[in-house]
């Protein structure tokens, strides 16, 4: 790649996110101003946009072309696998830190809806990026972020510092939120959650804005965009789906297969019946987001076998039942098995009827209100039409 090419690369990035209207004028300043490429590490592992996979190692040091192309790529750089415990040139098991994809970025900032003065607290600092964009908007003073990880908030520190922004890195649990500086007007958390943290409401001023991507233990996630009222009340409607990594105390390790059956003695016990709901099309991303709010407690599996056939394996968190569907190409019928006291086939059924019959809403047509402690209640258009549980946990 020549020179003139790399050059490119920022402006080429800036013109695909004003077009797709996610980076508004307000922020093309600090867009400008904040190059990424001083926040990404020399090892990366770019990831495709909309999906969820990774492409082997780039070095910067071994392959700055490469690396350089894929940070001006309007996609997410997983920076850090495993903990940190995973550093090869393949995938680890679990990503931890990422530089999120610039269009999440931009829409999160956008949805913050930042004014001068804000005192912002961010959740993930991750590279750092998106705490200097905030920090060249509203000034250092103004920002603090807090992140889990101690190499990757060290490396944060340097890359903040590096591009001459110097806002409080915290290293410590965002799930706790930071205290020592709260009041806050603004909280963005770039790991997801599952449960709004009630310390971020309580140091959340009346009518702060909180932006956070959540869902449920089933799979599927969006962004909200919460608004605290006097009663540290927090509420507010999605606004669009999103993938992040779970905040590290939320990330929930759940019961092995064999807990519940021997996948060689399948189907065992179970009972057996025929479906016309297809595993198919209970998989899309929304429609495991609506399932999971309705059956709270549920989680799934998949193997694989020949000809793109497959085998979804439904759970409970509580270890009394399980469940599988069987897909298979070009049929139009499934076979179904079930066994323990819940039918969880039966269970993730009615919970994708409602959502069909709701005329299939998407993500916006949600909404979340958390009441300061761990419940929350997810609705749909409005709060008082909230989304029914069809069985499940609390
Ligand atoms: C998607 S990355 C953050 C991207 C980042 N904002 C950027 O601009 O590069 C999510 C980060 O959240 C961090 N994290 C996970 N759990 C956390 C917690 N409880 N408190 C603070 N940070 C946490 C991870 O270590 C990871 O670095």
């Amino acid at each position: 790649m020549s020179q003139t090419t790399k050059d490119a690369g920022p402006d080429r990035l800036a013109t695909e996110l004003l077009d797709k209207k996610v980076l508004t004028s307000d922020w093309l300043a600090a867009y400008r101003a904040v190059p990424r490429e001083l926040f990404v590490p020399d090892a990366i592992w770019p990831g495709r946009a909309g999906m969820n996979r990774q492409d082997d190692r780039i070095l910067r040091s071994e392959s700055p072309n490469m690396w350089f192309e894929a940070v001006y790529r309007d996609a997410p750089i997983t920076t850090q696998w495993d903990d940190g415990q995973y550093t090869g040139p393949k995938k680890g098991n679990i990503a931890s830190s990422s530089s999120s994809m610039p269009t999440m970025v931009f829409s999160m900032l956008d949805a913050l809806d930042v004014q001068p003065g804000n005192r912002i607290l961010e959740i993930g600092t991750g590279t750092g990026w998106n705490a200097a964009l905030m920090a060249h908007r509203l000034g250092d003073p103004n920002v603090v972020t807090v992140e889990v990880d101690k190499t990757i908030a060290e490396e944060a520190r340097e890359h903040l510092s590096a591009a001459g922004y110097r806002p409080l890195v915290v290293t410590g649990d965002g799930s706790l939120g930071y205290g020592k500086e709260s009041p806050y007007d603004r909280i963005i958390s770039t790991a997801s959650v599952q449960t709004i943290p009630s310390q971020w409401i309580g140091q959340a001023r009346p009518g702060a804005i909180i932006v956070a991507p959540w869902g449920p233990t089933y799979g599927g996630e969006g962004v909200v965009r919460l608004t605290i009222d006097d009663g540290g009340r927090a509420e507010g409607t999605f606004i669009g789906s999103s993938a992040f990594m779970r905040l590290r105390q939320q990330r929930r390790s759940l019961p092995a297969t064999e807990r519940f059956v021997d996948p060689q003695t399948w189907p065992a016990e179970a009972e057996m019946a025929m479906t016309t709901l297809s595993p198919d099309d209970v998989g899309d991303w929304i429609a495991m987001f609506a399932i999971g709010v309705q059956v709270p407690d549920l989680f799934c599996r998949v193997t694989y076998g020949e000809e793109g056939a497959y085998r979804l394996w439904l759970f409970d968190t509580g270890v009394t039942s399980w469940a599988t569907a069987d897909f298979l190409k070009g049929r139009t019928e499934f076979q179904i098995a079930q066994a323990g006291p819940r039918r969880l086939w039966e269970e993730l059924a009615a919970a994708y009827t409602w959502w069909d019959i709701q005329g299939r809403p998407s993500f916006e047509r949600f909404g979340l209100s958390t009441p300061g402690g761990p419940f929350y209640s997810v609705w749909l258009d409005s709060p008082d039409n909230p989304v029914p549980r069809q069985s499940g946990e609390g």
